[in-house]
C-alpha cells in the first residue's frame, strides 16, 4: 500500500455565521470570519490517494486523471466563487474549514474508487496557520 497526494488551489470568499445569534454573539466565536460583508481565503487542497501500485503503469492512480476529477468535482464550482451562496455541495452548510473538507471528500470519493484508487485524506489548508484532514 502507497500514498500519493495531489495538491490543488483555490479561492473563495465565506462568512462563518450562526443566524440565531446577534453580530457579538458572532463575532465572539468566529472571529473576523464573521464578517457579513464576506471575506476570502487562498486555499490549498490536498488529496491522498491510496493503492497498490499497477504494475503495468508504476502507479497507484493517474494524477493527470486525478487531477482532472477534482478539477470538475471540486474547483470548477468552488474557485473565484462564494462558498456560502455559489457552491451546490455546499448549500445550507456552515461555510467552516472542517464542513468543506468533509464536503469535498463526499463529492470524490466514488470517482477516485472508479479511477482505481482509494481516497485516503483530503488535507484543506485555509491559512498558513489552520489546516484540516479528514480520513472519511
Ligand atoms: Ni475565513
Amino acid at each position: 500500500m502507497i500514498h500519493i497526494t495531489r495538491r490543488e488551489l483555490f479561492c473563495a470568499a465565506h462568512m462563518l455565521r450562526n443566524e440565531n445569534w446577534d453580530d457579538k454573539k458572532n463575532l465572539e466565536v468566529f472571529g473576523k470570519c464573521s464578517n457579513p460583508n464576506w471575506h476570502g481565503h487562498n486555499f490549498e487542497l490536498f488529496i491522498t490517494v491510496k493503492g497498490e501500485v499497477n504494475p503495468l503503469t508504476g502507479f497507484v492512480i493517474n494524477l493527470k486523471e486525478l487531477s482532472n476529477l477534482i478539477e470538475k468535482k471540486v474547483i470548477q464550482k468552488i474557485d473565484h466563487k462564494n462558498i456560502n451562496l455559489d457552491v451546490d455541495f455546499m448549500a445550507g452548510k456552515m461555510a467552516s474549514t472542517e464542513v468543506l473538507a468533509i464536503a469535498i471528500w463526499e463529492q470524490l470519493e466514488a470517482g477516485v474508487l472508479e479511477l482505481g484508487g482509494i481516497l485516503h485524506c483530503v488535507k484543506l489548508q485555509e491559512t498558513e496557520n489552520n489546516f484540516v484532514e479528514y480520513y472519511g
